[in-house]
C-alpha cells in the first residue's frame, strides 16, 4: 500500500524530443541497440533537420502539457543539409530569451547536438535531462485547459 502511494508521489516529467533524422534519431536508435536506458517518457518526434523546428512547436508542446523540450540534431558543421543546425541555434538563442520573458524557466528546454555514433550521449542527456526536469517539478505555465482532465 505504501509503495503504491510512493509511486503516484513520484513526478514523472513529459519529455518531448525533437530529433533530427540523420544524426540524432539515429544516436535514439543506437542507445535501444545498445540497451542503454532512458526513461520511456521522452517522447521522439523525428524531423528532417533540427532546423525544420519552428520555435512555436516548442511552444505548442508546452500548451500540451510538456514539462520539457529538448532539441537534438547534427553536430555544428555535420548537418546533413549543410547549415540547418545553424539556424535552429540562432533561432532557439531567441527562443530562449523569449522563454526567460515568459516566466518559463530555462532549464525545461534545451538543445543538445548528438551524433549517429553518440548513443550513449543520447542516453546519458536524456537522463540528465529528465532529472533536470523532474527538479523542476511540473510546468503550469502555457498549459493548455482544453486538455485537463
Ligand atoms: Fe541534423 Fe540538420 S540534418 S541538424
Amino acid at each position: 500500500m505504501q509503495v503504491n502511494e510512493t509511486a503516484k508521489e513520484q513526478f514523472r516529467p513529459v519529455i518531448v524530443a525533437f530529433c533530427c533524422n540523420w544524426c540524432s534519431y539515429a544516436g535514439a536508435d543506437l542507445a535501444g541497440s545498445s540497451r542503454l536506458n532512458y526513461p520511456a517518457d521522452v517522447k521522439i518526434i523525428r524531423v528532417p533537420c533540427s532546423c525544420r523546428v519552428n520555435p512555436l512547436f516548442i511552444l505548442r508542446a508546452f500548451e500540451r502539457g510538456a514539462d520539457g523540450v529538448i532539441l537534438c540534431g547534427c553536430h555544428p558543421g555535420d548537418c546533413h543539409y549543410s547549415t540547418g543546425n545553424y539556424y535552429t541555434r540562432r533561432r532557439m538563442t531567441l527562443l530562449f530569451s523569449m522563454l526567460d520573458y515568459m516566466g518559463i524557466e530555462r532549464e525545461r528546454t534545451r538543445v543538445e547536438w548528438v551524433s549517429a555514433a553518440e548513443g550513449a550521449k543520447f542516453a546519458a542527456t536524456m537522463n540528465d535531462f529528465i532529472s533536470t526536469v523532474a527538479k523542476l517539478g511540473e510546468n503550469r505555465k502555457l498549459r493548455d485547459l482544453r486538455c485537463k482532465k
